[in-house]
């Protein structure tokens, strides 16, 4: 049996995003964001104004239960808690001069609350919530002027909070813009009119985004560390067929290059030759060039599962998650089709380490699983084995890089406390240690209760990951 490999000072917490927790939508000035307008996830087009079958609107009201679920992540023990800010509550409209002083005063009690507890923040400075305004004005990302609206809004979050925030995300997922653009890159243009030319191209715009207020940060905070964050997703040929392995190897660069941008400061080959084999002409100034110098400090990335791919597209079936690909034949799947896959996550992570040797961080993993509220001995709980079998899993994955080598600052597992899902906006779909009488028709206390997987990660926590063998 392997030893115990986690470090000291090894961060262990959980990971939420502001539209999946926050609710109160139109409280303290807000603006609507795109998830104000996305009543049904991914999985349909959004609605043209917020409608009461939405339940991000109120969420899990975690802006005015904030006290009570950070004292909960407290006795679990978390040393770090990942969550974004809502641009839409700094900036309503995204593009204003001034900011919203209440919007950043929920901000400063949210990390006093952190403080008082010794937990240390994790910012997502954009996790899927585009303000509304700046996807219909402008057309979210594929827009060159994101630039200068994201770069206002960091700047005042730095000055801000950059003297208690030391870990900072860029863009949450930022790889998933190829597949989502209105989710992920607030572009209001129907994905079916966009063009690879005019996908790459918006991508492009977060890339410098990201790198110039990297730049920013280490002016305004020279003790933070910026992260970029990366869907992950190991792909393995479906065959040994030759051909399946070069097709696998061109699924991967769709992935790959977005870490490749962000350590390295430039364009990979590869991606310049997809530009050139599909007559893709990019606007990309010498400045860009300039500021995409500004590498990150580490790599985050969020692991759910693994996908097949193959050169026969007889052979293509569906599976995953916002990515699409093709099924494993050798792996079971969650309730939501979701392909459970441990070891791929020491895959991706000696990867990873490998290609960039930077460290890492993983901030989102987890079980989406239905989940039934009991009481036991008078108190309400669920018993969650599946979520504890999958976690513990996945974390002796995680043992096993660190003891290959591989650099890890920490472990958030995503929606520590039950949220709304992102591709399905469903609350039934729940991934937390604690769960939240919320149900998928709005109705429900707002109760938190402690499952069974509370008890076994503080358990965790306590012995730095001794208790999971
Ligand atoms: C990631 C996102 O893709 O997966 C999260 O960063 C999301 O926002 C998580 O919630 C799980 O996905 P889902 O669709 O089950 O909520």
């Amino acid at each position: 049996m392997t030893n115990n490999y986690f470090p000291d000072g090894f961060l262990w917490g959980g990971a939420t995003a502001a539209n999946q927790i926050e609710g109160a939508y139109d409280e303290g000035g807000k603006g609507l964001s795109i998830q104000d307008v996305m009543p049904h996830g991914i999985t349909t087009p959004p609605s043209g104004t917020p409608t009461e079958d939405n339940l991000k609107l109120h969420a899990i009201d975690f802006y005015n239960r904030y006290v009570e679920d950070i004292a909960l992540f407290a006795e679990m023990g978390f040393t770090v808690f990942r969550f974004s800010v809502a641009w839409s509550r700094i900036f309503p409209m995204g593009n204003e001069d001034e900011p919203n002083e209440e919007g950043l005063k929920f901000y400063d009690r949210v990390l006093d609350e952190l403080d008082k507890h010794g937990i240390e923040p994790m910012i997502t400075i954009s996790h899927y919530e585009t303000p509304l305004h700046l996807a219909r004005r402008y057309d979210g990302w594929s827009n060159r002027k994101m630039i200068g609206f994201y770069e206002n809004y960091c700047r005042v979050l730095f000055d801000r909070f950059g003297s208690r925030v030391k870990y900072w995300l860029t863009f949450n997922e930022i790889n998933s813009v190829l597949h989502e653009p209105f989710l992920s890159g607030g572009i209001a243009t129907p994905k079916a009119e966009l063009t690879q030319q005019n996908l790459y191209q918006a991508v492009h715009h977060e890339l410098v985004a990201s790198a110039r207020v990297t730049r920013l940060a280490r002016e305004i905070m020279p003790n933070a560390r910026i992260g970029c964050m990366i869907l992950a997703l190991p792909i393995y040929p479906l065959t040994p067929n030759p051909d399946d392995v070069v097709a696998t190897m061109k699924a991967q660069h769709r992935s790959y290059a977005f870490g490749d941008i962000h350590c390295r400061g430039e364009y990979p080959g590869y991606l310049l030759r997809y530009f050139r084999d599909n007559e893709i002409e990019l606007d990309i100034t010498e400045q860009d060039r300039e500021d995409l110098k500004n590498t990150v400090d580490f790599v985050s990335f969020s692991y759910y599962m693994s996908l097949c791919e193959t050169a026969d597209s007889s052979r293509v079936t569906g599976a995953g998650n916002i990515f699409g690909g093709v099924t494993n034949p050798t792996l079971e799947a969650s309730e939501w089709g979701w392909q459970i896959d441990p070891q791929g996550l020491r895959v991706v992570m000696n990867d990873y380490w490998e290609r960039w040797q930077k460290p890492l961080f993983i901030v989102e993993n987890g079980l989406g699983a239905k989940d039934r509220l009991v009481e036991i001995d008078g108190v309400r709980t669920v018993e969650d084995g599946y979520r504890i079998d999958y976690l513990r899993k996945h974390l002796l994955q995680v043992n096993e890089a660190l003891a290959d080598g591989v650099d890890v600052l920490g472990y958030t597992s995503w929606g520590c406390i039950d949220l709304v899902s992102a591709s399905t906006a469903q609350l039934s779909k729940r991934y937390g240690f604690v769960y939240v009488d919320r149900n998928d028709d709005g109705s429900g206390s707002l109760e938190r209760y402690r499952k069974k997987s509370f008890f076994w990660y503080r358990d965790v926590i306590r012995s730095n990951g001794a208790a999971l063998t």
